[in-house]
């Protein structure tokens, strides 16, 4: 195993530790690459299709290397009434990525979640843990816009 991995000695060798050994690598490397899902496997001497098996299993786990910035689209009650799967879509067609996906410039990365906490301000979504409320298209658009441009 390359000692780029070295960490998931800290999840012990059992397969049972197999999800934390994941959550080691993701809170170290952000993602699941195709080379953390062979050293994995190397470790708990599993095959990378049971290792890949697993981590398609857990929501948790991602896949994709994340952009600068997490975009997340509250999904919730509140707003979902007040129309957040309009906002996604929205959100959808200005960068050209589905939930689950990061764009070519690896500068967003869209989610939807479940509520974000702040009902009263729906429809909400938040990128890298700041909240903007109260959406409506042209905002949405616009926020989109002044973080593309400040890169
Ligand atoms: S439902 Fe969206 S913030 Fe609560």
């Amino acid at each position: 195993m390359s000692s780029r991995f070295a960490f998931l000695s800290e999840a012990g060798m059992d397969r049972s530790s197999l999800i934390k050994g994941l959550q080691l690598v993701q809170k170290k490397e952000g993602f699941i690459s195709d080379e953390a899902i062979s050293a994995v496997a190397g470790h708990f001497a599993m095959s990378e299709a049971e290792v890949e098996g697993v981590v398609s299993f857990y929501a948790q786990f991602k896949r994709n290397k994340p952009g600068k910035y997490q975009l997340s689209v509250c999904d919730g009650t509140a707003c979902h009434i007040k129309g957040s799967s309009l906002i996604q879509e929205w959100i959808s067609m200005e960068l050209g990525i589905r939930p689950g996906e990061t764009d070519t410039d690896a500068l967003f990365s869209l989610e939807t979640v479940a509520c974000l906490g702040c009902c009263s301000l729906a429809p909400v979504m938040s990128i890298n843990g700041k909240v903007f409320g109260k959406l409506d298209r042209k905002g949405t658009i616009k926020i989109l816009k002044d973080y593309r441009k400040n890169g």
